[in-house]
């Protein structure tokens, strides 16, 4: 709808909303939460100046947060304490803090914000992303880990090599923004994996729209004050009621969700029934009835709207470092053209072998995180970490951005794009780094269940890209490091490349 929110997933979308709901809900606790601190013999930790009832409002970024919450790490340190009119939220800027939190203390910090207008009235509750930890959640998260976790997204190859060979055609001789491209290519991918050929070919185009305008009605929700959010009873008035608008959204999301959550489970199931259902994760876990039918739906059901432009913008951020790199991307096509043959677009098999594209990827992944503020956990009680009290209901952001840029983690150049870091030939304890394919996800609880998709789509993507094309900027467009990036919580820039055999 708007072009801010343009690459922002569900996912992300809807716990950035939270927050901006958060900033209003009116509570009179900074002063409390102060009190509680100094009776527990902790102290909350420093963070921007706080004022009575209003907290740190004042001094709260009116947008791209994810710099304003890097240059406080700078002036406060590790933990940083924020008070949005008794909201408590603190920004985590250290990876021992975050893995201290949300993994060894995953019990209590692993909760998610809730609204309700999003998740009640609209009907977006159910997703995986905004569920509170309970049996659900757990049965959910663990159908994803065996549907697309380590040991079985190989056997997905044949449908990854056929949004491959699409993809690869539609950069033939492009020239522009490729985003679009990857981004339909990914749905289409993720769509037909979770439902199958058939239905996509009957239902897909259905399927990608609801999808596609509930983010961006969420999103568009999400960047506005809604009275709802301050009293939730007002949910019962009727749709009738002057004023009532957010019920009038709340049926037209519903309607979305109808599609998103019950629409292809149920063209699986039909097809199922006549026995013409061919391969997907619904039909395959559907026959083994291993979990129950209303979680197994609702686990695929999220696929799209979590994966999608997440993963085409790890994509393009990577076309964009081998663009800004020219040197680089040379060295991946010297590497290319040794190992496999000019022009051989690799197997997964292949690309094990390719050290320099596994190293700039890694980089990039670092470089750029797709996610810098990853997803809000929510604190399920009150806890004192380091001497600093956390409220109950405390925002943890995890700066997974500021973290990995870290100096004290990836040494005196980590602002500087440096794939020698990821190769043991210039880094003999490049082994000693912290796993690149895991912190860029998460953490704890909520770790994000598709990063081994996610992982097998972006390199097999990005190397089929650089066997197949040399990445240039535009005729006439001179890139730098420092291209402005979208405001949103997935961190894209629309940078415009041109691809040349
Ligand atoms: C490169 C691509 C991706 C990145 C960088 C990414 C990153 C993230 C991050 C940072 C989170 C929040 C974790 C936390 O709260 O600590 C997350 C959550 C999630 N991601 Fe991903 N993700 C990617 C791709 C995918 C894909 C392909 C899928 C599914 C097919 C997916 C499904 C999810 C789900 C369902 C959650 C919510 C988990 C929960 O709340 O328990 N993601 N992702």
């Amino acid at each position: 709808m708007t072009t801010f929110f343009k690459p922002l997933s569900a996912t992300h979308a809807w716990a950035l909303g939270a927050i901006a709901v958060s900033f209003v809900a009116i509570r009179i606790a900074s002063n409390t939460n102060a009190a509680k601190a100094k009776r527990s013999g902790a102290s909350l930790a420093p963070g921007p100046k706080r004022w009575p009832f209003v907290g740190s409002v004042l001094k709260f970024p009116k947008s791209r947060w994810y710099e304003s919450f890097s240059s406080w790490a700078e002036e406060y340190g590790d933990v940083v304490y924020v008070d949005l009119m008794g909201i408590p939220m603190i920004v985590l800027n250290s990876l021992d803090a975050i893995h201290e939190l949300t993994e060894k203390r995953m019990h209590i910090h692993s909760n998610r914000p809730h609204t309700t207008l999003v998740c009640d009235i609209m009907g977006f509750g159910y997703t995986l992303t905004l569920k509170q930890p309970d049996k659900e959640l757990n049965e959910q998260r663990r159908i994803l880990q065996k549907a697309i976790g380590p040991r079985v997204v190989g056997e997905y190859d044949h449908f990854l090599n056929r949004g491959c060979s699409d993809l690869l055609q539609r950069l033939d001789g492009f020239s522009g923004e490729p985003f679009d491209h990857v981004l339909k290519v990914l749905g289409e991918l993720l769509t037909r994996l979770a439902y199958g050929n058939h239905v996509f070919d009957e239902y897909g185009a259905e399927l990608v729209k609801a999808n596609i305008e509930g983010v961006e009605l969420v999103s568009w929700v999400f960047s506005r004050l809604w009275v709802v959010d301050i009293i939730p009873l007002l949910r019962y008035v009727p749709a009738w009621f002057p004023g009532a608008t957010f019920q009038r959204i709340g049926i037209q999301a519903r309607a979305y969700v109808q599609i998103i959550r019950h629409g292809g489970f149920e063209k699986v199931k039909a097809a199922m029934a006549k026995g013409i259902a061919d391969e997907s994760i619904l039909s395959k876990y559907l026959m083994e009835e291993s979990a129950s039918e209303d979680n197994l739906r609702d686990a695929v059901a999220v696929m799209y709207a979590t994966g999608v432009d997440s993963t085409a913008t790890t994509i393009t951020n990577f076309l964009y470092a081998v663009a800004l790199y020219p040197e680089w991307q040379r060295k991946i096509h010297d590497e290319m053209d040794r190992e496999l043959g000019r022009g051989h677009v690799p197997t997964a098999e292949d690309i094990g072998k390719l050290n320099i594209f596994n190293a700039v990827m890694k980089e990039t992944l670092r470089w750029l995180a797709t996610v810098p503020l990853g997803v809000p956990h929510v604190s399920a009680k009150e806890d004192i970490f380091n001497g600093y009290y956390i409220p109950k209901g405390t925002m943890l952001h995890c700066n997974i951005g500021y973290v990995l840029r870290d100096k004290r983690i990836w040494g005196p150049d980590s602002l500087e794009f440096n794939p020698n870091r990821f190769l043991s030939k210039f880094n003999p304890t490049f082994d000693d780094l912290p796993d690149i394919w895991s912190v860029p996800f998460g953490f704890g609880r909520r770790i994000c269940p598709g990063r081994y998709i996610a992982q097998r789509i972006v390199l097999q993507y990005a190397s089929a890209i650089l066997a197949t094309y040399e990445v240039l900027p535009c005729e006439g467009e001179q890139l730098t490091p420092n291209e402005p990036f979208d405001d949103a919580a997935i961190r894209y820039t629309s940078i415009a490349f041109s691809m040349l055999v």
